[in-house]
């Protein structure tokens, strides 16, 4: 049999496969570049850079539940300048889209961010991040659809790049928030990001984070993630990037099936670096076992 075809279109964007690392996961390449062939990523997708450089919040920044990670980093990152001058170089020599992940506190940041991105070539995609929990002003925007629209519209107005809205689960309805940022020109909505989460020391009746709350990510949130991704594939037309405890090959499937026309993969790579790789693997071998000759056949063929 032949080989099964990967590819996914994403806005202008062709992806050699569907699997790209979450941001903040990953660093900007430099970390995994030694243990995971960079080149076979669907993309990669950098942690999130803002327009000054930002020393993150009060440690303990991580720490790990039965079923998950919570993490409240503060969107450490060294700006947009760092970026440009340490990042960037790395990135250059990749043979993979890289896709840069955004973040501010107010509508100016953001515009700022897309319109210095607009002009460096090698950035193939932007992905903006309306909802990082453990920042004031970060989930604000992906809180109310209205907010989002604003956003997004201006991001829109400063680049053709394609554009991915990255989305909080921490909302009423997401399915309208995801409405909101496709009318405001969104290319996709990538989803979800983490949940809000707490832990507990007993002996020293102390917060486990240093900010008390932070963002739950991995196995423990996939039955919910991918109940919201099959809920905005039905409201939108854009593709939909699925997020949320994706641990190997099967899990990707699943939002696959649900309805993403790609994944992203964050705390698997923190247990197994090469979790991506193997992702990938896996998903051609399902392909070709159950002969289907392009993912596409794949997205969204939920019997229900
Ligand atoms: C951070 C955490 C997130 O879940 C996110 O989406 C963005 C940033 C952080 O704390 O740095």
């Amino acid at each position: 049999m032949v080989k099964p075809d990967l590819k996914v279109k994403i806005g202008k964007l062709e992806l050699k496969n569907p699997v790209m690392t979450a941001s903040g996961t990953f660093g900007f390449a430099e970390e995994f570049k030694d243990v995971v062939d960079i080149n076979r990523l669907g993309a990669i997708i950098t942690k999130s850079i803002t327009l000054k450089p930002r020393e993150g919040n009060p440690p303990p920044r991580i720490v790990e539940t039965s079923s998950g990670i919570l993490n409240s980093i503060g969107l450490q990152n060294d700006g947009i300048e760092g970026f440009v001058k340490n990042r960037l170089p790395l990135l250059k020599r990749i043979k993979t889209a890289v896709i840069v992940s955004i973040a501010g506190e107010r509508l100016t940041e953001y515009e700022e961010l897309t319109k210095r991105l607009d002009k460096i070539d090698r950035i193939d995609a932007i992905e903006i991040n309306i909802s990082c929990p453990n920042v004031k002003g970060g989930l604000e925007f992906s809180a109310e659809p209205r907010s989002t629209f604003e956003v997004i519209s201006l991001a829109r107005k400063n680049t053709n790049k394609t554009l991915i809205t990255k989305l909080s689960p921490n909302v009423k309805d997401i399915g309208e928030i995801a409405k909101a940022a496709e009318e405001a020109g969104t290319d996709a909505v990538s989803l979800v990001n983490t949940f809000s989460g707490m832990a507990i020391d007993i002996e020293t009746k102390m917060p486990r984070l240093g900010t008390v709350v932070g963002g739950l990510s991995g196995p423990a949130i996939k039955p919910m993630a991918l109940r919201m991704v099959w809920e905005v594939a039905k409201r939108v037309k854009v593709p939909v990037i699925g997020i949320g405890g994706i641990m190997d090959y099967k899990d990707a499937l699943e939002f696959i099936i649900s309805g993403a026309s790609a994944v992203e993969v964050g705390t698997a790579s923190f247990v197994n670096p090469k979790a991506t790789i193997e992702i990938i693997d896996g998903i051609e071998s399902y392909m070709s076992k159950n002969k289907i000759k392009h993912i596409k056949e794949l997205v969204g063929c939920l019997k229900v």
